[in-house]
């Protein structure tokens, strides 16, 4: 923990945990974002709320303090090209995108890479189970700071409570999210005070997901042919998440609110008290913890489906604090498939 090992995250005020981006509390943040705690910083667009992305249980803890009811996919915030080249597959024509436009307001869209690489990948929550990864490469030197001081991929939505509008000022963040975040280092007003443009490059033709700070004739420019705004519905893969009802479903059939799981099922278990069951059990959280559920949801319908069976016992998970995201998530995977 930064300087004293007594003092929790949460226990500070709201006018202490702004801090003036120094390099001394850049050091300091990044040790935050080491120990799996939130910081808030600025980038050229809005402020950002920042999290370790390899770190489940800490991207969990961003959209607990959101108060999101539902996870959407966050973007995933590197120092360059390279880094975001561990994570994503750039086509020839992202990489001229990237080299056009970062670092600077530009979020591409990419498929995921496969894990290869040596470091810790980022996890399956920061992209809400997608398999694709929204990256992009900020250009304000204290984010760009506290990337290579922590060297994380910092998974970062806008720094306001869900609902609320996006934070251009550290004050903003303060008055949202004090009492959540470790710290927030304070840059000033940000730049263009609206988020970035936000690119689909997974396909044959470049897609505007989100308008934002880069302009569609600057990426017209470059991409040398007419972008079309995404209405969003792709009945293929949805890149706006949430859109079809049985979403990102895994291969097997999931029973809700299961009080009994048979033997030819897998158990989707919460808390301490299970059913008698002889096939595969995945815990969400013993403890019955919503927040460490939520980091573990994604690994764990992935582990029982492939485990090969039909049919996945799920739990009743409570709706309260991020259960209520969890369980929009479980609704989805067990809707009608077509
Ligand atoms: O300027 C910005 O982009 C700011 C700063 C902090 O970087 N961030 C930001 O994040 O606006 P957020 O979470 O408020 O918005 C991210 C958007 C969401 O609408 C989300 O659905 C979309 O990005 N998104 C993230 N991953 C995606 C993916 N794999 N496919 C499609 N859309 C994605
Ligand atoms: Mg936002």
């Amino acid at each position: 923990m930064p300087n004293s090992g007594e003092i929790k995250p949460h226990e500070q005020d709201a006018a202490g945990s702004i801090h003036q981006a120094t390099d001394h509390a850049i050091l300091d943040a990044a040790r935050y974002i080491a120990a799996g705690h939130l910081v808030a910083f600025p980038t050229e667009t809005v402020y950002g709320l920042g999290a370790d992305a390899s770190n489940s249980m800490a991207v969990a803890q961003i959209f607990d303090a959101k108060e999101r009811p539902r996870f959407n996919p966050l973007i995933v915030h590197v120092a360059n090209l390279s880094a975001a080249r561990r994570y994503g597959e750039f086509s020839p024509s992202a990489i001229e995108l990237a080299n056009a436009f970062w670092p600077g307001p530009l979020t591409l869209v990419v498929h995921r890479r496969a894990g290869s690489t040596d470091e810790p990948a980022v996890c399956d929550l920061a992209s809400a189970g997608l398999p694709t990864l929204a990256i992009r490469v900020p250009a304000h030197p204290v984010a760009q700071a506290l990337l290579r001081s922590s060297g994380r991929p910092l998974a970062a939505p806008s720094a306001n409570r869900s609902g609320h509008v996006s934070a251009t000022l550290a004050r903003h963040v303060a008055d949202d999210l004090a009492n959540r975040v470790a710290m927030i280092l304070d840059g000033g007003a940000t730049l263009h005070g609206i988020e970035s443009t936000i690119l689909d490059v997974t396909g044959h033709q470049a897609r505007l997901l989100r308008p934002g700070a880069i302009s569609r004739d600057q990426l017209e420019h470059i991409v040398k042919q007419p972008i079309e705004m995404s209405n969003g519905v792709s009945t293929e893969r949805p890149s706006a998440p949430g859109q079809l009802q049985s979403h990102y479903a895994p291969r097997a059939l999931l029973r809700l609110n299961a009080t009994t799981c048979a033997p030819d099922e897998a158990l989707l278990a919460f808390g301490m008290i299970l059913p008698p069951t002889s096939g595969p059990v995945f815990n969400l959280s013993p403890s019955g913890d919503v927040i460490e559920a939520a980091a573990r949801l994604f690994a764990a319908l992935r582990q029982l489906d492939d485990t090969g069976v039909a049919s996945i016992a799920v739990m009743t998970i409570p709706m309260h604090g991020l259960g209520e995201a969890i369980n929009d998530r479980l609704r989805r995977a067990a809707a009608p498939r077509r």
